[in-house]
């Protein structure tokens, strides 16, 4: 039988200099897509996956996501004084209860795999789930909710697969794929950021994962691979002798919200697709003389 997956993974220690000046005082994680902090929407998608334990790895500077993610009491107090009951209401759901967030840092910057590795002790003996927050997907329903699907059925480890332009395979992990279908395929083998001829295929891990726990031991004897980093990508390139890695082509998009480019194309689909703007944002794209127009199509 597969056991549950309660908990979820968040690595947001990174320092985000891709984005600075914006990120010198502020996470990069809370710059926004649209009017939501791009770590709300993989919390959101952990919830809807059934996740009820959130456990962020942190680092300086960091202390507004823990802020995010609390009760602000005067704010509360006013907005219900003042009527505005759905921005209340908005606010509570998109709230974790209490007890169910922790907080570990990362303390140094040392790779991917050293961020999973310091939340061991607060996920302990059992399988979880890792979100990597830059990453946020327009997906219905989410991607984490996907692989679950898959994950009830095959157990193991499960990492969802996206196809990416063959000139890009060095910027991410790449996978090869043995058989089955896109809903469940072998995975036989991963390489981090290998070169355009090294890459198995051009499948490339998203940022969305489920885990078996004997991960944590073969990160803490992980040595520094692509970048001089300690990678992810190769304690499961060894854990894949010992069990089971099934990857999944979800329905859905995922937009690199590392990247300038990929940032500022998410605001343009999610604004495009929200009911409460879309409307006017795409009156206003015109009357610029911009040309975003019809519908985001995915
Ligand atoms: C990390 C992972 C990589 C994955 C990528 C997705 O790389 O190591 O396998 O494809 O996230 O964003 P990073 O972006 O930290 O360089």
């Amino acid at each position: 039988m597969t056991r549950r997956v309660r908990t979820a993974v968040f690595p947001v220690a990174g320092l985000g200099t891709r984005f600075l000046p914006a990120t010198k005082a502020m996470p990069k994680e809370m710059l926004t897509v649209v009017d939501r902090p791009v770590i709300q929407y993989a919390v959101d998608e952990a919830r809807e996956a059934g996740i009820e334990h959130f456990v962020f790895v942190t680092g300086r500077n960091k202390g507004v996501i823990e802020d995010h993610f609390d009760r602000q009491y005067e704010l509360e107090q006013t907005l219900e004084i003042r009527g505005k009951t759905e921005a209340l209401l908005e606010l509570q759901r998109d709230l974790p209860s209490a007890g169910r967030t922790s907080f570990t840092r990362q303390q140094e910057p040392l790779g991917l795999g050293h961020a999973v590795w310091c939340a061991r002790e607060l996920v302990g003996d059992q399988p979880f789930a890792l979100l990597l927050p830059d990453m946020v997907f327009m997906a219905k329903p989410g991607v984490l909710k996907q692989m679950m699907a898959t994950y009830e059925e095959t157990g193991g480890n499960i990492i969802g697969v996206e196809e990416v332009d063959p000139a890009d395979v060095s910027s991410y992990g790449i996978v090869a794929r043995g058989s089955g279908p896109d809903a469940g395929f072998r995975i036989t083998g991963m390489v981090e950021k290998p070169s355009p001829q090294e890459a198995p295929s051009n499948l490339f891990i998203s940022g969305r994962y489920i885990l078996q726990p004997e991960i944590f031991s073969l990160l803490s004897e992980q040595t520094k691979g692509a970048g001089g980093e300690i990678q992810l990508t190769d304690a499961m390139q060894i854990m894949i002798r010992s069990q089971m890695f099934t990857g999944v082509k979800y329905e859905g998009k995922v937009f690199d919200c590392g990247s300038k480019i990929g940032f500022l194309t998410a605001n343009v689909a999610f604004a495009l697709d929200r009911p409460d703007i879309s409307e006017d944002f795409r009156k206003a794209t015109r009357n610029l003389g911009l040309g975003i127009d019809g519908d985001y199509l995915g």
